[in-house]
């Protein structure tokens, strides 16, 4: 059976490392952080040697330009926007092993190996670059620094680098009338040496792995593709910027590396960090590495960076690259500076349960399509489906055997089982099947929304069985009607841990069970395919003792009233500019 074998397997998980120029938006949270968490959180639970990595992305000229604008030191504006991208993560319990820097020292020494061995294996060369120049400012400019006008899509407000509405990568050639973005005026093209990677020697290998990659999203594998059918171009891997990873290679010490050549080596970095089996990850066969990621990271991950390691040759490639959709904002673009959206800043001390967050973020997460964040859907949601339909399974079985049996459940034996009760355990058993198989194919939103269809066989149970009948006649019966919920309860709060680890660990102690949901390996208990009729109901009743004494219900979550949503709505786009943030 599978059980055993799995637990053998490896898996690293990673999420994209955020930019450091801003606080994270609702966006971000959805569109990688959560996603990674979950998954990250059933892997664990499955069995798997798991490690869940990330941190921030804060070379390159993304962080220099803002700072320069509000006139901190990089170090300063750095130092407290790592501290407000971790106290965001730690308030929706995103279980990072390792949330590091591409500020250390390790991570810079990393990169410089890295780039050292692609180096001696013959896949950088010397070659001029065209880079923008301002006149104005007397000095060059890093794409970051430079807008235009898209020439693939038109979209006129472009970064130098890539077109934000169409996901191109764009450069002096692409980017029509590029001007600065700091002072409007229009800047020149001029040409100097850099170091360049060899991706164009990538394109057959890539292009071969990429179609073998038949697990990966449609959507992905095909933008992936399309990238290398147009072409791909050697990049340009150095930048005349001061802040960053130096480059070892004499005559381009004053030279920084491009962000994009350091960033994904951060995942190594930091994967340093979390373990000093590190090398298991990123160079075992039966090591699985997931990439969590946004759309317009898809190309760096399926193109780019499985190139950086072609060229390298010591790791083992990416195993699943999900890249996820835009989240919208009632319709609308997240923008900061229109208050349009939900920042994360004031989160943490607000009134909202990190868990309803999460749990409507579950229903939402934009995995195939951009989705929306909606309020008023966002209440109906919680209400009818968080509350509604699992709380209320959750809190009915709890609450009644509390207040109606003593706080006591009793096994029944097999052969007392009715058909009633075989059917819900035969659901268990259909449900815990499916919701294994979306999660390995990383459909979390299919996984938990089969979760919240058990909870509702749950709740069709409960009503069936009528207990609040029985009890009067049979309090014996009722027990044993209550240990099959009780069961369920078990069994729900393993499955919905990924998505609602607190509630999970509520009900874990309601339940009155020793350790945690939340324990390595612990679907093992629900696994149980390979078993059949009283074979299988004799094991997946045996979960809970046979004679079981629950502690004190509470009910898991507040119901949202209207006047909370407008309260939170409010309170939540009410967001500083940097400027404010930082004092001055
Ligand atoms: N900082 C980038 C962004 O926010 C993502 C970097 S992901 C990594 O778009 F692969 F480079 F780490
Ligand atoms: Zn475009």
């Amino acid at each position: 059976m599978s059980k055993t074998k799995n637990q053998k397997e490896r898996r690293l998980i990673t999420a994209a490392l955020p930019y450091i120029n801003n606080v994270p938006h609702l966006g971000h949270i959805a569109g990688s952080h959560l996603p990674a968490d979950i998954f990250a959180r059933y892997c664990r639970a499955r069995g798997y040697e798991t490690l869940f990595i990330g941190g921030t992305d804060e070379n390159g000229s993304t962080s220099e330009i803002v700072a320069d604008e509000i006139g901190i030191p990089i170090e300063v504006f750095s130092e407290k926007l790592y501290r407000e991208h971790k106290k965001v993560y730690d308030w929706f319990n995103i279980s990072y092993d390792s949330f590091s820097r591409t500020s250390k020292e390790i991570h810079h020494k990393t990169t410089q190996e890295f780039f050292k061995k692609i180096y001696d294996n013959g896949f950088i060369t010397e070659d001029e670059m065209s880079v923008f120049y301002s006149p104005e400012e007397e000095r060059f400019l890093p794409d970051r620094y430079v807008k235009g006008t898209c020439a693939k899509c038109g979209y006129t407000e472009a970064n130098g680098d890539q077109c934000e509405k169409c996901t191109a990568i764009l450069d002096t050639s692409s980017l029509l009338n590029p001007v600065s973005a700091t002072s409007g005026k229009p800047v020149e093209v001029r040409k100097v040496k850099h170091l360049f990677f060899k991706l164009s020697e990538f394109s057959e290998k890539l292009e071969k792995w990429i179609k073998s990659q038949t697990h990966w999203r449609e959507q992905v594998r095909n933008l992936a593709l399309g990238w290398i059918k147009e072409g791909l171009k050697d990049r340009c891997i150095t930048r005349d910027l001061k802040h960053g990873v130096k480059v070892p290679l004499k005559e381009f010490e004053d030279k920084v590396f491009y962000v994009w050549f350091d960033a994904p080596i951060g995942y190594i970095s930091s994967t340093k960090e979390a373990s000093e089996n590190w090398e298991n990850f990123w160079k075992e066969k039966n090591t699985r590495i997931y990439h969590f990621l946004g759309k317009d990271n898809i190309p760096f991950h399926t193109i780019f960076w499985p190139a950086m390691l072609m060229a390298n040759g010591e790791f083992i490639l990416p195993y699943h690259i999900e890249g996820l959709q835009y989240l919208n904002y009632e319709g609308k673009k997240f923008s900061k500076s229109k208050k349009i959206g939900v920042f994360c800043e004031k989160l943490p001390g607000s009134s909202i349960d990190p868990d309803v967050l999460r749990g409507y973020l579950s229903f939402i997460i934009p995995d195939t399509g951009d989705s929306d964040f909606k309020w008023r859907d966002f209440q109906y949601r919680i209400n009818s489906e968080i509350i509604g339909n699992f709380g209320n399974f959750i809190n009915r079985t709890l609450s009644f055997i509390y207040n109606k049996l003593d706080g006591e459940i009793l096994k029944p034996s097999v052969s007392e089982l009715s058909e009633d009760d075989k059917n819900l355990i035969e659901k268990i058993k259909e449900k815990v099947v499916k919701i294994e198989e979306s999660f390995e194919k990383v459909h979390l939103k299919t996984a938990f929304l089969e979760i919240l269809s058990l909870c509702a066989e749950g709740n069709k149970y409960f009503n069936d069985r009528e207990p609040w009948v029985i009890v009067k006649k049979n309090a014996l019966e009722a027990k044993k009607i209550l240990y099959i919920c009780a069961t369920l309860c078990r069994v729900l709060a393993v499955l919905i841990q990924p998505f609602l680890p607190a509630a999970s660990e509520k009900i874990w102690k309601q339940l009155n069970l020793k350790g945690s949901p939340s324990e390595k390996g612990i679907w093992g208990s629900l696994i149980l395919e390979d078993l059949n009729g009283s074979e299988y109901y004799g094991s997946i009743l045996s979960q809970l003792p046979e004679k079981h004494k629950i502690s004190k219900p509470s009910v898991l979550f507040q119901k949202l009233k209207d006047e909370d949503i407008s309260k939170l709505k409010k309170h939540l786009s009410d967001v500083r500019e940097l400027r404010e943030f930082f004092n001055c």
